[in-house]
């Protein structure tokens, strides 16, 4: 697709990845909003990148639904969906409560579908869209301590395999990325240490990914490309 014009919606736009993907698409061309749930974080992002804000959690369905009503006010149309918002809880099992599950699937996997519903119901009717879910190297290998995200993260990889055979014949291509770890704010809002360097994966390198799926022609796309550092040092 050209990017050009396009109305990208990138759901958690307003720091780390969804961030970069948001810069890299306007970048490009593309008319975006973002959306996250701290409006003061959003507006300074929104502003910076020359994206429209919409405050929004996407755990909750008014919230869904309102940030369509915005953006099709806005922009009148919607090209791609970037499912990015996420959030982890990391505990060995026997001290998982079961909020902390409920609140990572909230958000990566009911907000997710919640975001995907609503977007495929608008590129269903127009016959052609774009959706691509972040999941994570998370969703592929499981580790100690990841039963809440890692598990949400194969759920998200799962969902988006149901919805590409779905949505395939509506001309609508449902593509998932896997990042390996990012220097992002992530690590310190889930409580775990991360060693930021030069080594290692910055937003950047994933709205690049992002950025070259989207643009292969409609005819075709990749359903899953997974993003690691080429020699991270920890
Ligand atoms: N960083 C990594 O190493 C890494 C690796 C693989 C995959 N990922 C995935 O990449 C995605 C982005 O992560 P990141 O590293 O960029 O994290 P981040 O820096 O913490 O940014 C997360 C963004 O999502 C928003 N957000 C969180 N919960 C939300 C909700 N319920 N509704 C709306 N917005 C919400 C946050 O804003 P508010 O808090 O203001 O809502 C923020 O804009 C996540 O899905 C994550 O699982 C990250």
């Amino acid at each position: 697709m050209n990017l050009k014009n396009a109305v990208a919606l990138v759901t958690g736009g307003s720091a780390g990845i969804g961030r970069a993907i948001a810069r890299t698409l306007i970048a490009s061309g593309a008319r975006v909003a973002i959306t996250g749930r701290n409006l003061e974080k959003l507006k300074e992002a929104a502003q910076a990148l020359g994206a429209f804000a919409v405050q929004a959690d996407v755990s909750k369905e008014a919230d869904v639904e309102r940030t369509y009503r915005e953006v099709l006010a806005q922009f009148g149309d919607l090209d791609i969906l970037v499912n990015n918002a996420g959030i982890g809880v990391f505990k060995p099992l026997v001290d998982m409560e079961p909020a902390h599950v409920e609140s990572v699937f909230a958000t990566n996997v009911f907000g997710a579908v919640m975001m995907g519903r609503a977007a495929a119901k608008h590129f269903i009717q127009r016959n052609r869209g774009n959706i691509i879910n972040i999941a994570s190297t998370a969703g592929v290998r499981g580790a100690p301590n990841g039963t809440a995200y890692y598990g949400s993260k194969f759920a998200l990889r799962g969902i988006t395999e149901c919805w590409r055979a779905e949505l395939r014949k509506h001309n609508i291509r449902v593509m998932l990325v896997n990042p390996s770890e990012v220097i992002t704010d992530f690590a310190a809002t889930a409580g775990i240490p991360q060693k930021a360097n030069e080594s290692k994966l910055r937003g950047e390198e994933i709205a690049h990914a992002v950025k070259a799926i989207l643009e292969m022609d409609d005819r075709g796309f990749t359903i899953e490309t997974t993003v690691f550092a080429t020699n991270p040092i920890d």
